[in-house]
């Protein structure tokens, strides 16, 4: 049955859940009592979980893991991941270990600048547009004095303001093309700010300029927001070592295995179907580090998949390649990330998650977060490219499996070493356990 509600948001949290358990569930004694098992204990911590967002009537918990042994320019972190997946984490722990006894990740912030753009409409002439421009930026600059200063004391703000010419694309179309630095903080309210406050003062000076005729004095603002697609955002992670050093599978040679890794990154490089997962297999490592310690995970995601077409067809993000004897395996990309403001300083297990990594600055979680992208890809190409994916992911699944099937401890015990040596499918778990409980 559905059904339609005015006023939903102004009831009370029981009240929401009366209405959407009579509405919608056979069962409303069930439904009501699933929404709340998951509601805290903790009357103060259930609050700020119901006031992140409108219309809460319950909370989604995900598994928060930590992934050890990252060596990352020479200093060790236990890395914290939210996700669901079963084999992300231990991938991840696997690769760490692995290159922590190959001289580890090796990392580097390329640039920190992040955009933002005032879009407006201009039918007028051009060249008084941008004779108008030059005479308004430093107002521009002048009217967010109050929303920059606290950023400007700490070394940040307005990098610059541009006028941009867009009416190849469409008719009239200009943009105030903003560039900032802001440091620790993601920025976006930041940014959104100041964008709003150029655009009033874009189009009301615009009103006064005696260089436009009175057409002209209309400029049209259609939107002022920041831009996700951070190109000039950027942070390298990187590994290295000896070609011989790869020998950890006693099936293939190092040489074999270098060139088979290579040749994968090679086909994601040119084949959008296999970058696509490829690059999901990234962020695997990202978004659970995102998540964890309270980033956006959807800009970061959007940012990257840009990045990823920026030539003009999709690509791989990752790069590898064999030089003098020397395997190299690299990566770089957009990370718009912040340290302090948003979920950071308000969400518990996020602040847990900061103090874990010792408290980072944004540009040395934009180092860590790329560590665990390249991390999860080396981990991922490893299993592809020698006994295929299935074999680790099935071992990390079985225990999905053994609770779809409501198995005890014991029953778990014993199928977990009985399918140490045997391949796991489904199916094989479901006969395993049928067998073993006919047996009893
Ligand atoms: C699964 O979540 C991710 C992989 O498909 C990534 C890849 O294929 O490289 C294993």
């Amino acid at each position: 049955m559905s059904a339609s509600i005015s006023g939903f948001s102004k009831l009370s949290k029981t009240k929401k859940i009366d209405w959407i358990v009579d509405t919608y569930f056979s069962n409303s004694e069930d439904a009501k009592s699933i929404l709340k098992q998951y509601w805290n204990n903790d009357v103060k911590l259930q609050q700020l979980h119901d006031e992140f967002i409108e219309n809460t009537i319950s909370n989604y918990y995900l598994p928060f893991g930590v992934a050890p042994n990252f060596l990352i320019n020479k200093k060790i972190y236990t890395i914290p991941m939210a996700i669901e997946e079963s084999s992300v984490v231990a991938a991840a722990s696997k690769a760490a270990k692995f290159w922590m006894d190959r001289g580890g990740f090796k990392t580097k912030v390329i640039s920190t600048t992040k955009i933002g753009q005032v879009h407006f409409m201009f039918y007028g002439n051009v060249d008084k547009l941008k004779k108008f421009f030059k005479t308004v930026k430093p107002k521009l600059i002048k009217d967010v004095a109050s929303i920059t200063k606290n950023m400007e004391k700490r070394g940040g703000g307005i990098i610059d303001i541009e006028l941009r010419d867009k009416t190849k694309d469409i008719n009239g179309y200009y943009q105030l093309h903003v560039s900032f630095e802001t440091l620790d903080a993601m920025g976006a309210n930041f940014i959104n700010s100041c964008l709003e406050q150029f655009a009033k003062t874009f189009k009301n000076e615009g009103l006064l300029f005696d260089g436009f005729s009175e057409e002209e004095k209309n400029i049209k603002i259609v939107m002022s927001i920041l831009s996700n697609y951070v190109p000039d955002c950027l942070v390298r992670a990187e590994v290295s070592c000896k070609v011989e050093d790869l020998n950890e599978d006693k099936n293939i040679t190092a040489e074999e295995y270098a060139s088979k890794f290579i040749q994968a990154v090679n086909i994601a490089e040119v084949e959008p179907y296999r970058a696509v997962t490829h690059n999901k297999g990234i962020m695997n490592g990202i978004d659970a580090v995102v998540l964890a310690t309270g980033n956006d995970f959807r800009a970061i995601e959007a940012g990257v998949h840009a990045y990823a077409s920026r030539h003009g067809k999709y690509s791989s993000l990752s790069h590898a390649k064999v030089e003098n004897g020397i395997f190299t395996f690299w990566m770089e990309i957009p990370l718009a990330l912040g340290t302090v403001g948003g979920l950071t300083g308000l969400h518990p297990l996020v602040k847990l998650a900061l103090e874990l990594l010792h408290h980072p600055s944004a540009k040395e979680l934009m180092q860590i977060v790329a560590v665990a992208g390249l991390a999860q890809n080396f981990a991922a190409l490893r299993s592809l490219t020698t006994t295929g994916i299935q074999e680790g992911h099935m071992k990390m699944h079985l225990m999905n499996i053994l609770n779809q099937l409501e198995a005890n401890n014991e029953e778990k015990q014993i199928i977990i070493e009985r399918f140490k040596t045997q391949a796991i499918s489904h199916s094989a778990v479901v006969d395993a356990i049928h067998n073993l409980r006919t047996k009893n």
